[in-house]
């Protein structure tokens, strides 16, 4: 895992990373200013330089190009970029202090525009983009996420949505009459948003029906969806023109909040409604809403805004500056990392040798994924759904690996093709 962090955020953790590494590399590294970068600070952009046209790497092939760097620098080393510095480590020992030292209240690198923009429209800025006691209120209001009594109140409702989403890949195939379906992951954000729905708003989409019958407010949810990753990529990377005018990225980041805000509102509304009719009945069957709901600390724009970040979240996992896929591909922490090895994640298993931190996908500690439980669940079931029915294999003749990029979050650099073989047959 390699964590890169602004330096305010960072400055503390080196300090106690150096004073307990025994490490060549941060043994070396007594302060701030000795930790290795590379050559080449340009004014006003940094770094930056690196991943532009003319640059050794690619923004989207980020991992790539922290493995290259640290196989050039050693494995901490910090960058300019955005103005700030920002510090690397792909060491599982730093990543163990330096979640351990995160405090109460641990610090992100914000999301500027998107700052802005709520603040500006709806007065409220969520979990994603905060930080300190800000951040800390919508954090608290939404830990029942975490709760197991809470995520199992929505396992009947993932069974069926993952029975649903087998009878969708069935309707595909008789529709084609082929059993590969194409591109998979476009169908799988169609599970994920009926899923997700299921918590919040707590009214079921129908992005799984035939196309002839499923809501409109589905495709635009799926667009905004990815216009708020892309918008989201756009205003970070690069000079903050969005300060000056309404770029290209910042529009998308307006026009997806907007469409998830149409969809959403009127939907809790109603369920505001019916919880204020019989609080009983919505606390059993939507203990996260009830919970948001009865909290005295927000106000209606707050569960509005967090309603909106956890339906995204569901959606389209986010927050950008991880890097597990470094150490999980480090042959000190994963025997064969390359290698499909399902089983080195039993607990018994000679596959992994066992560092707790090496593979975080979730994160650590107050900050980490306060979806995790409710993502794990809704993946289980919906694997055991498929499996049940399906054998799968890879659709294309001679399989080639999948890399991944970066929007934001971590996808397949191609479309991943599935055939989907029937057990029964
Ligand atoms: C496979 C699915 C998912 C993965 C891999 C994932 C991963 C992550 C990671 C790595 C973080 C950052 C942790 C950190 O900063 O230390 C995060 C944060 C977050 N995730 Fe997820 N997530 C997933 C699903 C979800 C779901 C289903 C929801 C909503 C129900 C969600 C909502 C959030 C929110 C709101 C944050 C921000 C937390 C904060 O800043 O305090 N995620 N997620």
């Amino acid at each position: 895992m390699a964590m890169l962090r602004h330096a305010a955020g960072s400055m503390k953790y080196f300090v106690n990373v150096n004073s307990r590494c025994t490490r060549n590399c941060s043994a070396s590294t007594e302060t701030f200013s000795d930790i290795p970068s590379p050559q080449g600070i340009w004014p006003v952009i940094g770094h930056a330089h690196l991943f532009g046209p003319t640059g050794p790497y690619k923004a989207e092939r980020l991992t790539e190009a922290v493995m290259d760097l640290s196989r050039q620098l050693g494995p901490v080393f910090k960058l300019r970029l955005s103005g700030a510095d920002s510090v690397v480590t792909v060491d599982a020992d730093d990543t163990r202090t330096m979640f351990r030292h995160e405090g109460r209240h641990p610090f992100r690198p914000s999301f500027p525009a998107v700052q802005r923009y709520r603040q500006k429209r709806f007065g409220s800025m969520g979990i994603v983009p905060g930080n300190g006691e800000e951040w800390y209120k919508f954090r608290a209001a939404i830990l029942p996420l975490l709760h197991p009594r809470v995520v199992k109140a929505y396992a009947d409702r993932h069974t069926q949505v993952a029975s649903r989403f087998v009878d969708y890949i069935q309707m595909k195939i008789n529709e084609t009459s082929s059993e590969t379906i194409n591109d998979i992951c476009q169908d799988l954000m169609k599970f994920s948003i009926e899923a997700i729905s299921v918590t919040v708003p707590g009214v079921q989409f129908s992005s799984l029906a035939a196309q002839s019958i499923r809501e409109q407010d589905t495709q635009n949810i799926m667009n905004a969806s990815t216009d708020f990753m892309e918008g989201l990529y756009g205003t970070l990377i690069g000079l903050p023109l969005w300060k000056l005018y309404r770029t290209r990225s910042y529009r998308k980041l307006e026009s997806s909040h907007e469409v998830i805000y149409k969809v959403l509102e009127s939907r809790l509304q109603g369920m505001k409604c019916r919880y204020m009719d019989s609080p009983e009945q919505i606390a059993s069957a939507h203990p996260f809403l009830a919970a948001i709901f009865n909290n005295p600390t927000l106000e209606w724009k707050d569960i509005v805004m967090l309603g909106m970040e956890t339906f995204l979240g569901g959606i389209d996992a986010t927050l950008v500056y991880a890097f597990n896929s470094v150490t999980s591909l480090d042959e000190k922490y994963f025997v064969e990392p390359l290698k499909y090895l399902p089983e080195r994640w039993l607990r018994e298993s000679s596959t992994s040798k066992g560092h707790p931190f090496a593979s975080l996908p979730f994160g650590y500690g107050p900050r980490m994924c306060p979806g995790q439980r409710l993502a794990e669940q809704e993946m289980v079931i919906l694997l055991a759904e498929v499996l049940r029915k399906y054998h799968l294999e890879s659709a294309d003749h001679t399989p080639k690996p999948v890399g991944m990029v970066y929007r934001m979050n971590r996808v397949p650099d191609r479309p991943i093709n599935l055939c989907f073989r029937n057990r029964r047959v």
